[in-house]
């Protein structure tokens, strides 16, 4: 299917002459949505659900049939990756991801490279339906090999970091070894998805805030390898959390960032990169008057910005009324249209 707009691409080019904002949503698929609930509950297993193509592809649609919306986002997760190299993961409600075997419990844990993408490859069928059903751009995404390391490490969403920065100090070697196949399993990911149909390509580095002067050494590094990899005409977008993008900018191929709610886009916007990101999705609990304010100060902000993309610092969360998010999406789009 041709686009119908591409304003998410062109500001991801940093060439956005339209006074339209482009908007797209972290986590617009998902838990605050009844008509997703409706199909989650027909699954105990959440990747017993995800590897069903058709669908993902369901999924991915749902809020783009309900919101003005310019990018569609493949409905998957980081988690694969564990998952197709050897380590099933499951979601446990209230506890969130927890893994068959870990890191801290088990140093000999092996990953299993051989193989793995071929047990990805409903990610890719998902990918390539959803292309041709669509008309607005698709990203692709993965974790960051750091982050994937970080619930290799810990079994679950990670706590108590002592343990975890004992573990990097002591084995350094296994640390870049894991790092090592993880990089190389997520190029291949990401080839297989652009291959598929994704028009561009995030790099969630969700945990990239537990390093410090290692950040460089054990995320970036990697994260660089897998940007170089991709063909150039290929957007990557980089997910970064606690105010890193200053120590990042000088020190990576790649141009576009989505900030999350800590740091302040307005620092950044007059630099030669994409921003997108930053609003935090508990703005969405304020009442109509409040949202239909919010709106325009976006607006009026950033209509002239060649390289803005109004997106969230995170995810929706199930306590979020998607009416809300309707009523303010509608706002912002009233204004361009
Ligand atoms: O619409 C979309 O944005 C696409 C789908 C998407 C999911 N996960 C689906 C999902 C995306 C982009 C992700 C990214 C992701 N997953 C990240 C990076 C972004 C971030 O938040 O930092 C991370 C760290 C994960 C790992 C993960 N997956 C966790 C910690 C959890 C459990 C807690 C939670 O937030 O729900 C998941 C499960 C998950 N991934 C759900 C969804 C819709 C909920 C699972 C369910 O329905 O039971």
């Amino acid at each position: 299917m041709t686009l119908k707009n591409k304003i998410f691409l062109d500001a991801l080019k940093r060439e956005n002459h339209q006074e339209k904002i482009p908007v797209w949503l972290l986590r617009q698929a998902g838990r605050y949505l009844p008509e997703y609930m409706k199909i989650r509950s027909q699954y105990s297993d959440f990747f017993q659900m995800i590897k069903k193509p058709e669908i993902c592809k369901e999924l991915t649609l749902q809020p783009l049939h309900r919101f003005p919306l310019d990018a569609a986002i493949t409905f998957t997760d980081i988690l694969t990756i564990p998952d197709a190299m050897g380590v099933p993961v499951e979601f446990i409600s209230g506890k969130g991801p927890v893994f068959a075997d870990s890191i801290c419990k088990n140093e000999e844990l092996r990953l299993n490279s051989d193989g793995a993408l071929k047990k990805l490859e409903y990610v890719f069928e998902a990918t390539s339906l959803i292309k041709s059903s669509i008309d607005v751009p698709l990203i692709g995404f993965t974790g960051s090999p750091w982050t994937l390391f970080v619930y290799l490490y810990y079994g679950e969403s990670p706590k108590n970091h002592d343990e975890l920065n004992n573990y990097l100090k002591l084995k350094s070697h296994n640390t870049h070894s894991y790092l090592e196949q993880l990089t190389e399993t997520t190029k291949d990911y990401v080839h297989a998805q652009i291959e598929a149909g994704a028009d561009c390509i995030q790099i969630f580095d969700s945990w990239g805030g537990l390093l410090d002067e290692k950040y460089q050494e054990l995320s970036l590094n990697y994260i660089n390898q897998i940007a170089a990899s991709v063909q150039d005409d290929i957007p990557i977008i980089l997910y970064t959390r606690d105010k890193l993008i200053d120590n990042i900018i000088d020190l990576t191929p790649i141009k576009c960032f989505n900030l999350d709610t800590s740091d302040n886009i307005d620092t950044h916007i007059s630099k030669s990169i994409t921003i997108q990101g930053n609003f935090n999705p508990q703005n969405f609990h304020a009442d109509e008057d409040e949202l239909k304010k919010m709106a325009e100060l976006v607006y009026m902000k950033y209509k002239n910005k060649e390289n803005y993309i109004f997106n969230l610092g995170s995810g929706l969360t199930p306590d979020i009324n998607p009416e809300k998010v309707g009523y303010f999406l509608s706002q912002l789009s009233s204004f361009r249209s």
